[in-house]
């Protein structure tokens, strides 16, 4: 019963159309392969990039069925290093990313870079550089409450998102981000009802009366307070550390994009920005270099099929050892449908960390390989609200061979033959 690994180069998951690519790789490798294939399309880039904190960031992941249930067992796996040589060598690798983001962008695209206190001078100058002063449109400061409590200054409480233009010809529409009006920051105005009964605020300002309508929307300055960052308990919570609010990049993506359009983070995490673009109906190119983000961000993409089919190219290096891992599996043949079993999972890390079977896996597929191409059909993802995973799914007859896919808890992604039964 035990399946035979293949390779696949690229994969394509559920849905008939590809809403965008998640891509496992770092920047500079993937530098020519993404210029090669979308240089001058992207209409939108948002950038979170680590923020030269000298930390190590991590994943927490839940293990298994119990893990899902009762928040344990869990363990925390490394996401990213935030540690480098020197200022230099940082402010040099965001100089090439900068560059790089550029040349994807579109005449009319816009970039959004989002950062914090300790190199914000730093992007200033840079942005300047990379996209020229005169494409500056905002410095956005995004206020939250969450946080540390300093004593020594006073408790930093906002990140900054540099906000430029590829060109004076950019696209951007306020009106798509329409914010509820605040009794708070109206009320030093008089309020008074005009002749059809619509409730005003108004101001008179050099001897001219400006009036502000109730019923009518406002719009977001450049000081953001009205997006929380995401608390201990929120449900969007992925374990993944430094994820963004997707409120946050929905405001991103909706004014500066238009349905259809293709919008980049080429350092994706947890792929809030693919759900974010997914959620509007924009395309999206997400990139990072940990598999634990691209198997986050696809978990994520799988329930976010917002009444529709999703689907999603990966575009992934394959794990090493994969000749270690032992997967039993197998498929009935039907005249219309494959039944396929997924009974066991065996891999290094599984048995150096001493978990065991299907515990080791957070997602798995089953589909069909042709060429180095896998699709899948149907799919089984762990989450809080459906912890156990389907060992047995059945899937229609497509072209090529049934094959399975199998994603475990430290993000490598593995493709295996199932034994056939016939
Ligand atoms: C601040 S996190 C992004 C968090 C993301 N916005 C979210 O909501 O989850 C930065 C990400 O950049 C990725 N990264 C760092 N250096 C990279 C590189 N050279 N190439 C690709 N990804 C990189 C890290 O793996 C990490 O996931």
């Amino acid at each position: 019963m035990c399946a035979t690994y293949i390779r696949c180069a690229a994969e394509r998951h559920l849905g008939r159309e590809s809403m965008g690519t998640l891509m496992q790789a770092t920047l500079p490798a993937c530098r020519e392969e993404l210029l090669a294939r979308y240089a001058g399309s992207v209409q939108t880039v948002y950038l979170d990039p680590p923020f030269n904190t000298g930390k190590r960031f991590e994943m927490k992941v839940r293990i298994g069925e119990k893990g899902y249930r009762t928040g344990a067992p869990s363990m925390s796996l490394p996401a990213y290093d935030d540690r480098w040589p020197d200022r230099d060598a940082y402010l040099s690798m965001m100089r090439e990313t900068l560059t790089l983001a550029r040349d994807l962008l579109k005449k009319e695209g816009t970039i959004f870079l989002h950062i914090d206190c300790r190199m914000h001078a730093h992007m200033r100058l840079l942005m300047d550089e990379v996209f020229g002063e005169s494409n500056f449109l905002n410095e956005i400061i995004w206020s939250y409450q969450s946080g540390g409590r300093a004593r020594t200054y006073f408790p930093r409480k906002h990140d900054v998102i540099l906000f430029y233009a590829k060109s004076r010809s950019y696209y951007f529409n306020i009106k798509a981000v329409p914010i509820a009006r605040s009794e708070a920051r109206s009320n030093h105005m008089k309020r008074s009802v005009d002749e059809d009964g619509r409730v005003y605020r108004s101001i008179i300002s050099a001897g001219k009366e400006y009036r502000y309508y109730d019923d009518e929307p406002a719009y977001p300055g450049d000081v953001w307070d009205d997006v929380s960052h995401l608390q201990q308990k929120d449900p969007q919570r992925t374990g993944y550390d430094t994820q963004k609010p997707v409120r946050l990049l929905e405001r991103i993506i909706s004014c500066s994009t238009q349905e259809g359009d293709l919008v980049c983070d080429l350092f994706s995490g947890s792929g809030t920005t693919a759900v974010a673009a997914a959620n509007l109906g924009r395309r999206f190119l997400c990139v990072d270099q940990s598999p634990l983000a691209i198997a986050v961000a696809g978990k994520r993409l799988s329930q976010t099929t917002n009444g529709r089919p999703m689907g999603v190219c990966y575009d992934v290096e394959a794990p090493c050892g994969e000749d270690d891992c032992f997967v039993e599996a197998e498929v009935f043949p039907a005249i219309t449908s494959y039944t396929v079993h997924l009974m066991n999972y065996d891999s290094v890390e599984a048995r150096e960390a001493g978990i065991t079977g299907l515990d080791a896996v957070d997602q798995w597929s089953a589909g069909f390989v042709q060429g180095d191409m896998y699709r899948s059909c149907v799919a089984s993802v762990r989450t809080v609200g459906t912890p156990a995973l389907c060992s047995t799914m059945e899937m229609p007859v497509c072209a090529g061979e049934p094959c399975i896919m199998i994603v475990d808890i430290w993000g490598n992604r593995r493709f295996y033959l199932p034994k056939r039964r016939y």
